[in-house]
């Protein structure tokens, strides 16, 4: 079993007021996502804390990317954190989130000439990815004659991710510095950027490592870098390490219905979270016998952040009702929801998303002398692969049509990356929760503006 480890409003939401959740489905249909903006302050929160503790200049980026909730975005805007974007339309939730435009930052690689133009006039922060982009980026700068340099940082690519598509080695690095020296009328050069795949901290500190002989490399040619931008990738802890240490332990091919194991999993129950990781990082020893912290106050540099899924932690679930339950050989059984698995999408990388979904029954009292059953769980298409769960969930009683599972923590990129109209089925709402001054649980749609185009 992998229970999920669940914030305190969910959890009362959830097991206190089933019945509440069950009247949300019926409203707003299922599948049904449900998001708590006020957790993601809580996670700024968190995350300043262990930062505090070590600098005074730091910046915090929402990864909007993470999750399209624009509820998502104003919580990051209120609690006076920047937001990172990839998109256009990602920059346009962060405005009208109220953001100020210099708090936008864009390290995504994938930015077209109109995205470049509106964070040109926006001071944004650019993160430039290649010296092709780089071209690119100082073209439109000619074109549009800002009143004010555009701000960019460099994107390192370090030694361990050689083959990476994404970032610079040394030699372009170099190249687009020494053209930096020649343009400060057009580009204000504010530092370098990273962001590696993988949850360790310790490739972060070793790209850091490679990273002190470019800050002095600019600072020789009379450039003046001011952050050290080390992108997201903080882990988060979906269930108790211990518990998850045991299953992942025991697990075999007989507990998924197509007999395999996938090869990888996000470390659903890893050791640490966020604000661990960032102490660790910190702390780690970096060069000339000094902490990453003493190497950023000695260097006089910012610290950015973009934590995506990190700073979405518990801010939403995912509701499913149960359409059919239907028995299968060997004493299996599926259970078929209105969803699919494009709305919690593990399942489509090869992965799994390990963390069991609760049962919510819809017909309290007469579950008694229904069987323990073990089943997985598929979505609505005529897809074989369209399944939310591979794995062999274990129910104390088989589930009925009318129940409800909930799959939480979705927000950090399971809930709606893949999410589409297969079979003309509307995507999935997305409703906020926020809470009246004696504490009363309101409700408001989350997705009004997302499917207007104004860009074309
Ligand atoms: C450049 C960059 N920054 C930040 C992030 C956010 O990563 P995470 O959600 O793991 O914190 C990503 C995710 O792909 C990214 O590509």
């Amino acid at each position: 079993m992998l229970p999920p480890l669940l914030d305190p409003a969910i959890s009362s939401l959830v097991f206190d007021s089933p019945g509440a959740l069950l009247k949300l489905v019926e409203q707003y249909g299922s599948s049904l996502n449900i998001v708590w903006p006020h957790i993601l302050r809580r996670n700024v929160e968190a995350l300043r804390a262990v930062l505090n503790r070590y600098t005074a200049r730091f910046e915090i980026f929402y990864g909007a990317k993470v999750n399209r909730s624009p509820g998502l975005v104003r919580a990051a805007v209120e609690a006076a954190v920047g937001v990172d974007v990839s998109s256009i339309y990602e920059m346009r939730d962060a405005l009208r989130a109220g953001i100020e435009p210099a708090m936008l930052c864009a390290t995504g690689p994938a930015k077209t000439r109109v995205f470049h133009a509106a964070l040109i006039a926006n001071a944004a922060l650019i993160a430039v990815d290649s010296v092709e982009e780089f071209n690119d980026l100082e073209m439109i700068v000619r074109e549009i004659e800002p009143d004010r340099p555009t701000r960019v940082l460099l994107r390192y690519r370090p030694a361990a991710s050689g083959t990476s598509r994404f970032g610079m080695g040394a030699d372009d690095l170099l190249t687009c510095l020494q053209r930096l020296t020649r343009l400060k009328e057009w580009f204000s050069f504010e530092g370098f950027h990273f962001h590696l795949g993988g949850y360790g901290h310790e490739s972060r500190v070793q790209a850091v490592r490679e990273l002190t002989r470019f800050f002095a490399a600019a600072r020789a040619m009379g450039l003046d870098p001011t952050i050290l931008d080390i992108g997201g990738g903080l882990p988060v802890q979906y269930v108790d390490g211990e518990v998850y240490e045991a299953f992942f332990g025991a697990q075999c091919s007989g507990d998924y219905r197509n007999g395999k194991v996938p090869e990888s999993f996000y470390p659903y129950g890893g050791p640490i979270g966020a604000c661990q990781w960032l102490d660790q990082f910190l702390a780690s020893p970096c060069v000339d016998g000094v902490s990453i912290a003493g190497y950023l106050n000695e260097m006089r540099l910012t610290l950015a952040i973009e934590p995506g899924r990190s700073l979405a932690d518990q801010t939403a679930v995912s509701v499913f009702r149960i359409t059919r339950v239907k028995s299968l050989a060997a004493d299996n059984v599926v259970i078929f929801v209105e969803g699919s698995s494009f709305s919690a999408c593990e399942t489509w990388f090869a992965s799994e998303f390990l963390v069991d979904p609760i049962l919510v029954s819809a017909h309290a009292g007469s579950e008694h002398g229904e069987p323990p059953v073990r089943a997985y769980i598929a979505g609505h298409s005529c897809l074989d692969e369209d399944v939310i769960t591979n794995r062999l969930i274990p129910f104390q009683r088989r589930p009925k049509a009318g129940d409800l599972l909930v799959y939480a923590n979705t927000a950090g990129y399971q809930m709606d990356m893949l999410e589409n109209e297969f079979h003309r089925h509307p995507v999935p709402r997305r409703i906020s929760v926020t809470y009246d001054a004696a504490g009363g649980m309101e409700v408001s749609p989350d997705d009004r503006m997302e499917y207007r185009n104004d860009f074309e």
